[in-house]
């Protein structure tokens, strides 16, 4: 059984069909991407998928389960995270506790404010921080440690929301653009970053303009245009799909970069 599974999914702000009638399918343990030209309704999609957005038609099921009514929470408790296109980090707080704060959208922590000083609680906070630190060294921020957010720079930060995505311990994890304005050495740790992911049994899906990066990491691609499906295949496929090169003319087409 397919880890997600997306049925007829479509997304209308006013006139504009964002996503239109569009069905896929995620398999378990392996790196998809989706591409497509600007507004191809990339990241709509994964606003449907975690729940943002109700879709205006179609079904979305994780492992199964029919998931269209959740909340975002509810989703994130059944292993959806993401980052997003835009860095969202708390720049009030350190890189650790953003960190901490993926983590505790997996504990129960409804109550966590008025019972700060149970040992339970303390502990659980102990584990969250240790196992922040541990994520944080597996994306590669061993340097950061004891940052406050708002002292990285750019290409760290994008690491930092992955990390935070990760401490929630997801199934599914949606990357939207994580080389987005990294230079071609960060975008070469994104990539080794995003195979030790994939390795460690979390699946991932990916939208990313950098083709290079995509062509290379990618077991699978779903080219989107206009939100609808243009093309799905490997890497091979798609790239030599005539309908995706026309898709892309006036952009820097798959094959290139
Ligand atoms: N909240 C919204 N309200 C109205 N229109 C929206 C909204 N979100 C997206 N759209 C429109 O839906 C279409 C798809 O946008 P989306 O952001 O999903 O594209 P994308 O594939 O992620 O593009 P990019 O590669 O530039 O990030 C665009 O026409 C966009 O203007
Ligand atoms: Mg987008």
């Amino acid at each position: 059984m397919s880890l997600l599974r997306v049925e007829n999914l479509t997304k209308e702000f006013g006139g504009v069909r964002a996503v239109a009638d569009l069905s896929f399918a995620i398999d378990r343990g392996r790196i998809h991407s989706i591409i497509g030209p600007n507004g191809a309704g990339k990241t709509t999609l994964f606003n449907l998928i975690t729940g943002v957005y109700t879709p205006t038609a179609g079904r979305i099921s994780l492992d199964g389960h029919d998931i269209t009514a959740l909340p975002t929470a509810a989703r994130a408790a059944r292993g959806i995270q993401r980052t997003f296109q835009n860095l969202q980090i708390f720049f009030n707080m350190t890189a650790i506790e953003n960190v901490m704060v993926g983590r505790h959208l997996h504990l129960d922590t409804r109550f966590l404010p008025s019972l700060l000083s149970l040992p339970a609680i303390r502990r659980a906070n102990r584990s969250a921080a240790e196992r922040a630190t541990e994520l944080m060294r597996f994306v590669g921020l061993d340097s950061w440690l004891d940052a406050d957010a708002d002292a990285m720079p750019y290409g760290a930060l994008k690491r930092l929301e992955i990390a935070r995505a990760l401490a929630a311990e997801p199934s599914l994890l949606l990357l939207d653009e994580p080389a987005a304005g990294l230079n071609p050495k960060e975008t070469a740790d994104i990539d080794a970053l995003i195979q030790k992911i994939a390795a460690s049994g979390t699946t991932v899906v990916l939208v990313e303009h950098d083709m290079k990066l995509v062509m290379g990491v990618s077991d699978h691609i779903l080219v989107l245009d206009y939100g609808q499906r243009l093309a799905e295949g490997t890497a091979e496929e798609v790239r030599s799909n005539p309908e995706v090169v026309r898709a892309y003319l006036g952009q820097a087409a798959p094959g290139v970069g």
